[in-house]
């Protein structure tokens, strides 16, 4: 990091995908507000996940990050928050036991409110307005006056991530995430799904596991790792006013963290080395990720690894690739080839959603899910090939029922795509499409397993 950061230095840096707010005094006066406001997270807890994260890029461990693409005020209730947390906990249960090693639960959640976009005004008819950038800067109806960025609306987001990041943590420490529960759970979607049967043999094993388990004295009571759990929570730096208002030293190290969240990450529009995104993120200590699309070129992933995560400190940085199912199985190898070449330590993490989006023939923004479980197959197969460890998964998704995503067991169909369309943004799995997706990565971490398993055998 150069000697000149600050929490505010990537001011002088362009910035792309940062609203025009109209009274900049209101902005100045709310940042001031926030500024003043109690941390979100305590820095202990964001290294923490980093320390959790080294095990990731050493291969010792798998990241699970899932969540809203963009979290609304309309959809703020605890029913959401349990729901989303209940079906993060399952999955992680499944790919717990496939992989044979801890999985790193990061939530979507809790500030995951700002959205880039493709274009910056939206027409409707005759009538061109802004484009809805998230519920942190303006609202979703097409209304001019809802248009216009508001600089209020962050102390409601503020708010908003408070209290679900309080509910969160109740959650994961209270008893609510009890494995026998999680695994009653999943018990209760394998006997539901129409296509259960193929998850059946590996639900017994659990089952057979736990049982074992107790009946050797481990159980909830004896073991508290068996009722609680480490929940983290993460969104994209993308409104940078907010996020420097987050940002405080840490006393315990001298430090600065951002503790709007214990991860943070940047886009695939706005991780350009010289611009205002990367230079915040250089700055601050939390564990990062940086997302990378089909335009990435090794050389520039290389300079942005040195950038980002200088001292080449595992767990620090997170790659989330997000090329699409045609073509990860091309564009991922050069990225991974130069990462080993140059020996950066990162997590390599799959984002099977945003290259796999596509417009339905009556015009919903939607994402197949045999596209999503082929890229995630097609990541896998190519970190087997190249010796190197997949390290996670990076879904949009929500344990409600939602009609967002095609197909599944419980098939949504073009025509069902209306039935229940909830999202401010990005089309996301519903509760059972991501559950039937963990049962399947499953299966490609088994077989990492074996391959890891038979090379220590035979070395
Ligand atoms: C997102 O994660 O919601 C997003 C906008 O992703 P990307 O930067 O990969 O397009
Ligand atoms: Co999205």
């Amino acid at each position: 990091m150069s000697d000149t950061w600050t929490p505010q230095s990537w001011r002088e840096k362009p910035a792309k995908h940062i609203p025009d707010y109209p009274d900049a005094g209101k902005l100045a006066d709310v940042e001031k507000t926030l500024a003043g406001y109690p941390p979100l997270v305590f820095a202990g807890e964001a290294r923490q996940l980093k320390a959790d994260l080294a095990d990731v890029a050493e291969g010792n461990a798998f990241l699970l990050q899932g969540g809203d693409c963009a979290e609304s005020f309309a959809e703020f209730h605890p029913d959401n928050i349990r729901d989303t947390f209940r079906v993060l906990l399952q999955m992680a249960v499944v790919l717990t036991f496939a992989a044979g090693s801890p999985v790193v639960k990061v939530g979507r959640i809790a500030g995951q409110f700002a959205k880039p976009r493709s274009a910056p005004t939206e027409t409707q008819g005759d009538v061109t307005l802004p484009s809805y950038f998230g519920d942190n800067i303006n609202g979703i109806e097409f209304d001019a006056a809802q248009r216009v960025p508001d600089p209020e609306r962050q102390l409601r987001a503020y708010s908003q991530a408070a209290s679900t990041l309080n509910l969160l943590r109740a959650f994961a420490q209270g008893g609510y995430a009890d494995l026998n529960f999680v695994h009653r759970w999943n018990m209760g979607f394998v006997a539901d799904s129409p296509q259960g049967h193929r998850y059946e043999e590996l639900a017994t094993r659990i089952s057979e596991t736990l049982d074992f388990m107790k009946a050797c004295g481990i159980d909830a009571n004896s073991t508290s790792q068996l009722q609680a759990t480490d929940f983290y929570t993460s969104h994209e730096a993308l409104l940078l006013g907010y996020e420097q208002a987050m940002t405080r030293i840490d006393s315990t190290t001298g430090d600065w963290y951002d503790t709007s969240a214990h991860m943070l990450w940047i886009g695939d529009r706005t991780r350009h080395p010289d611009e205002a995104h990367v230079e915040f993120m250089k700055g601050i200590k939390n564990p990062i990720a940086m997302k990378c699309g089909p335009s990435l070129q090794p050389d520039e992933l290389v300079r942005l690894c040195d950038a980002l995560n200088p001292d080449n400190e595992p767990g620090r940085l997170t790659l989330i690739a997000r090329f699409g199912s045609e073509n990860v199985g091309d564009g991922l190898p050069p990225l991974i080839r130069a990462v080993e070449r140059e020996g950066k330590k990162v997590v390599w993490s799959c984002d099977p959603m945003h290259g796999n989006t596509i417009k339905a023939s009556n015009g919903y923004k939607t994402r197949p899910v045999d596209r999503i479980l082929k890229e995630v197959q097609d990541f896998m197969a190519v970190h087997r090939s190249e010796g190197t460890h997949a390290g996670g998964v990076h879904f949009e998704m929500t344990g409600s029922d939602v009609t967002e995503c095609l197909g599944g067991a419980i098939e949504v169909t073009e025509e069902s795509l209306s039935d229940r369309y909830h999202t401010h943004c990005d089309p996301r799995l519903n509760a059972n499409q991501a559950l039937e997706l963990a049962f399947m990565i499953a299966e490609g971490l088994k077989a990492e397993r074996q391959q890891r398993d038979s090379v220590a055998a035979a070395g």
